[in-house]
């Protein structure tokens, strides 16, 4: 793809990666985007390289700007390797000897990562590096979401180069947010539930630091997907919804099935849901990918959990989602248990203790039948759907 200038002398120099269908165990519908940004200037810059595989198409795209030996200053925002794995290729390009600016963690990481000795320099927070027009500051943003992790900001042009805060998993033509349509907003919410829901109240606290600031920003250029340049607080105030968890009347009901005794029992408390004006997602584990299903649970009040037993245990799917959703801390979530079993029963009890562990409001003990649920054991199911409803 061709380089986009997207302010003057500023260019994505970035890369599609149209195919990927899976990043690191998330489900990419569409894709994906490696975004670098070339700003160029009295001195010449990069930002942020590309996933190692991409590395000649980004050089490629440099090129038709500048070439590659032009570059003055590597910047890199973030170490994981969908950022950095292309830049032991660029750096030979650029020349070795030229600087690698990063935050203090992010050379201790990219040494971690590259036996090459890299001319670092680690910036403190607030350092500024003029370029001759434009002058870039560096701001550290630890944890958001790894412990290197940094934003840049162009002054002049009020741009905030914001590593994977504010991205999607979009590879399109489309470069900027007034060229998408309003889906975009749900690739951005799927993002931050499987990304960085874990540091949701760093994001509030980083936030109001930069309210406090009084940071003008015009444009925001994530690492991916496309530019907010019409509206960035759009994006900005999505975030911060998302991170205070102030769940509507939603209810997500995530189960597995065996011979559909649990998937009866799970349809019986939707409708109990439903029937209390709850908005009610049910979701077989082996029909939705569990980055689908977190995207949904970050906006619910309420997630219902069920799973057959199944050698004294729970049924394989439950424990990858359960893990997976612990280690993604959701909050300010009511919980509940059901499921079937043929002579043990341990499930009801295995999938309380871990929502309990997560924090999880119970608000029953949860409903378990033995093989087949008959119509007093739907009716219990439907109750169960009722109390959730009525305490939310
Ligand atoms: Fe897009 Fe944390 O890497």
């Amino acid at each position: 793809m061709k380089p986009v200038e997207i302010a003057k002398g500023i260019y994505d120099v970035g890369v599609k990666d149209w195919n990927i269908r899976d990043f690191h165990g998330h489900s990419t519908h569409m894709g994906t985007s490696y975004n670098s940004f070339l700003i160029v200037d009295s001195k010449i810059a990069l930002i942020d390289a590309v996933k190692k595989e991409f590395s000649d198409e980004l050089i490629d795209n440099i090129s038709q700007i500048v070439d590659p030996k032009k570059i003055d200053v590597v910047i890199s925002n973030h170490t994981e390797m969908d950022h950095s794995g292309g830049l032991p290729r660029v750096m030979h390009r650029v020349g070795e000897d030229k600087p690698l600016y990063c935050s203090k963690m992010g050379q201790k990481n990219l040494s971690l990562h590259f036996p090459q000795h890299f001319n670092y320099h680690a910036v403190e927070n607030g350092e500024t590096l003029n370029l001759g027009r434009y002058t870039l500051s560096f701001m550290e943003t630890r944890m958001l979401h790894w412990p290197d992790s940094m934003f840049t900001y162009l002054n002049e042009e009020k741009i905030l180069f914001s590593s994977d805060a504010f991205g999607q998993h979009y590879a399109g033509y489309e470069k900027f947010d007034d060229c998408v349509t309003e889906d975009i907003m749900l690739q951005a919410k799927k993002y931050f539930a499987n990304i960085l829901l874990p540091y949701a109240p760093l994001i509030l606290k980083l936030v109001e630091q930069v309210t406090a600031m009084g940071l003008d920003i015009r444009m925001i250029c994530p690492d991916h997907g496309i530019i907010w340049r019409k509206d960035p607080g759009k994006i900005i105030d999505a975030y911060v919804g998302w991170s205070r968890q102030n769940s509507g009347k939603k209810a997500v009901i995530v189960y597995d099935t065996m011979w559909h005794s649990t998937e009866k029992m799970a349809r019986a408390i939707a409708d109990g849901l439903s029937e209390q004006g709850v908005a009610v997602r049910p979701m077989h584990l082996r029909r939705s990918d569990r980055s689908d299903i977190m995207t949904e649970v970050l906006d619910a009040r309420a997630v219902v959990v069920g799973s057959p037993t199944l050698n004294n245990g729970l049924f394989p799917s439950l424990g990858d989602f359960l893990t997976y959703m612990k280690g993604l801390k959701p909050k300010n979530k009511i919980g509940a248990a059901f499921g079937s079993y043929g002579w043990s029963g341990e499930s009801v009890k295995l999938i309380t203790q871990e929502l309990e562990a997560m924090k999880f409001e119970m608000i029953d003990p949860g409903v378990k039948v033995q093989y087949v649920p008959d119509e007093k054991a739907l009716a219990a199911c439907f109750d169960l759907g009722r109390k959730i409803g009525q305490a939310m």
